[in-house]
Parts: structure tokens; sequence; C-alpha cells
């Protein structure tokens, strides 16, 4: 196994069983210090358990996770470089905000003014400065977990776990304070470990995400590349819109693979070892399709339609376009920058890309 010199957490073959069920399945992997990393996937997939057992809250079944080069098998939580920050707001409603900062380092023997003044930095770092003396209940949503995380930064963790900390909050709060906390990051230089099940979130926030489903681990990439280059199937749909088209290999040259599928024989860039005759798809996003009612130039992947539905989006329009042999429409987008040719619903159109813009699934 390839040594992280800069790994602060290290993950290896971790599983984690309740009964019969896998909540967390031969996972590996490593965190670099310093990064914003996510742990991204549908609800049960399994990513609190993963956050618990970094935590020290649940011991791995099977499996090795090391924090600053240290096994933490046996080591409780409060003695783990780690800091967790919950979903609900979980600061005491009977103490000011103040306190709740500074209970964290109540154990700790700093003098008082040592504890003073980290909790009036730690106050100043989520932007809650003057508001020591509030008591709980007269802060918003926003400002409660803002204190959450101003204790969980006041004991200066080595990592922040963080369990869909912004998943009480109504859209607009929840992206100004996604901002927030990545500049707060930024700041800190603390490795955080979020978890979310909300895609732009995490394609937002991230350096790098983990895409998590039936307690496996897919794909570890940063969120251009996730986007880019998924790795089968299940990551191309859960990240973004995604068009699939199911065929067979037919023949693989020069750098291209053509496919044959129930709509057409198109090109697409070779990436993985594959032969003649596999079962593939061929995915393409919904912004990189263009549509047109004249002939395409020739080098292009070409299919005909009929534009089925479009809607208004304010910055791009979306096209629905039915195409011969295909069960779903293809999803195209494309920018409204005001020079475009409309097309009409129930037109027949010609829907075109470039070869090097589709992407070879083999799982
Ligand atoms: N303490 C537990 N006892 C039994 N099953 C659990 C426990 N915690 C989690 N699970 C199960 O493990 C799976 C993963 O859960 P969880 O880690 O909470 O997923 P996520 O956070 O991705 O929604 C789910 O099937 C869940 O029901
Ligand atoms: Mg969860």
């Amino acid at each position: 196994m390839a040594e992280h010199t800069d790994a602060v957490i290290e993950i290896r073959d971790v599983s984690k069983l309740f009964g019969p069920v896998a909540a967390v399945d031969g996972v590996s992997f490593g965190i670099i210090r310093g990064e914003f990393f996510s742990l991204l996937g549908p609800s049960g997939c399994g990513k609190t358990t993963l956050l618990r057992m970094l935590a020290g809250f649940e011991q791995p079944s099977r499996g090795e996770i090391l924090i600053d080069s240290q096994p933490m098998a046996g080591v409780p939580a409060n003695k783990r470089p780690t800091n967790m920050v919950f979903q609900s707001y979980a600061i005491f409603p009977h103490l000011n905000v103040e306190e709740n900062v500074g209970y964290g380092l109540r154990n700790r023997k700093l003098g008082k003014d040592e504890t003073r003044s980290r909790v009036v930095a730690a106050l100043d770092l989520v932007k809650l400065s003057g508001y020591g003396k509030r008591g709980a209940h007269q802060l918003s949503g926003g400002q409660r977990q803002r204190v959450a995380l101003a204790r969980a930064l006041v004991c200066r963790p080595k990592v922040l776990l963080l369990d869909e900390p912004l998943g009480a909050l109504d859209k607009k709060l929840r992206e100004e304070m996604q901002l927030e906390l990545r500049q707060l990051q930024r700041n800190v230089g603390i490795t955080f470990v979020f978890v979310t099940h909300d895609q732009e979130e995490a394609l937002t926030l991230s350096d790098r995400i983990a895409v998590m489903s039936s307690g496996k681990v897919l794909q570890i990439a940063r969120s251009d590349d996730l986007y880019e280059n998924p790795n089968c199937r299940e990551v191309a749909e859960f990240i973004g819109n995604m068009n699939l088209f199911e065929g067979k290999v037919a023949a693989v040259a020069q750098g291209n693979v053509t496919i044959a599928t129930a709509a057409g024989t198109f090109t697409v860039p070779h990436v993985a070892p594959i032969g003649a005759g596999n079962a593939v798809h061929l995915a393409i996003r919904p912004e990189k399709l263009a549509l047109s009612a004249d002939k395409p130039a020739p080098g292009l992947n070409a299919v005909k339609g009929r534009v089925i539905a479009q809607t208004y989006l304010g910055d791009r329009r979306q096209f629905l376009t039915q195409i011969d042999g295909m069960a779903k429409p293809l999803a195209i987008s494309r920018q409204i920058s005001g020079a475009e040719s409309p097309i009409s619903t129930d037109s027949d159109v010609w829907v075109t890309w470039p070869p090097q813009l589709g992407r070879l699934l083999t799982s």
C-alpha cells in the first residue's frame, strides 16, 4: 500500500456490521491533512456509521483506522484529535452562547484568560462576535449551528467531523452557510470530513468527495473529475444529470471505441481496457449535447429525434428529445444567450456531440 505521508486519516479495509447488515463494507482510503473531504451518498449508505467510527462512537467490526499515524482501536472518543458537529443543533438550551462555546474546554486545565480568548476567537471565526451573552433560545437556526461549530473549533481538533450540519436549514441560508463553512475551513486549515446526501453541496464545498453506496465507496475524486469522469453508472447518475446509451463495443481503434446502440452507432474516447462485444454504456451530460434543425457536420456523433418537452430555467433551457430505440428521452441543456434560434416542441431535430465529450462506462 502506498504511504501517504500527508494523510491525517487512514481507513484500512474497514467494515461495520449491525447484525447481518454491513453498514460499512470493506472501505479503504486516506484523507489528506487540511483538505475538505466529503462523504456523499443516498440515505442509508453508511456515511454516518463511517463518521462515527472516525469519531470513536462506534468500533469497526473489521479493519483499522489511523489518525495521525496512530491506530485508533481502543482509543475513546474524548481522547481522539477529532470533534463532531451534528445536524440537529446540539447546543445547551440553558447556557448562553459563550458558555456553550466554552463548554468543550471545561475539562482542559486552561486559565480563565486563555479560555476567554479562545472563546472570543472562535465566536469571531463563525461571525458571532458580540453574541456571547445571548441565550440559546434567542438564536436563529443558522446562528445555533454557528455556535455548534464554534464549540467544536474552540478545542482545536485536528479533524472536524460534520454530519449533515446544514441539513436542517432552509435553502437560502444553507447556501450562505456553505460559503461560510468553506471560508472557515480555509482560514483554520483544519481537516474537515463532511457528510451530505446533497450532491450539489458536496460539489460546492469539497476538495475531494467519496461517493458511497450500500456501505461501499464507489469513487473518490475531485468535484470536477467526479463530474467529468465518473467511473461507473451509479456515480454518473448520482452526480448531476446524465444521458446513457446502452450498447455493445463494435470496434476499438486509434484511441476510440465504437459503440453500437439501439439509437445508432457512436464513438467515444477509449479509456479502460475493453474488447469488442462487451456490454457498455455511453454517458453524455445534457450541456454537452447540441440541438439543431440542420443536418450535422461530419465527425460528430449525431442522432435524430423529436422534441417532446422544453423547460425554461432562466439561464438555460432544458429540452427532452425522444429518440427511436431509446426508452428514456435525451435531456439537452442549452445556455440562453439570446442569439440561438428557437426550437419548437414537436419539431424534428438532430442531437449532436463531439466524440471526445462522451464517456465510456464499463460497469
Ligand atoms: N445502531 C444501528 N443498529 C442497526 N443498524 C444500524 C445502526 N446504525 C445504522 N444502521 C444501519 O446501517 C445502515 C447505514 O446507516 P447510516 O450510516 O446511518 O447511513 P447514512 O448516514 O448514509 O444515511 C442503514 O441500513 C442503517 O439502518
Ligand atoms: Mg446519516
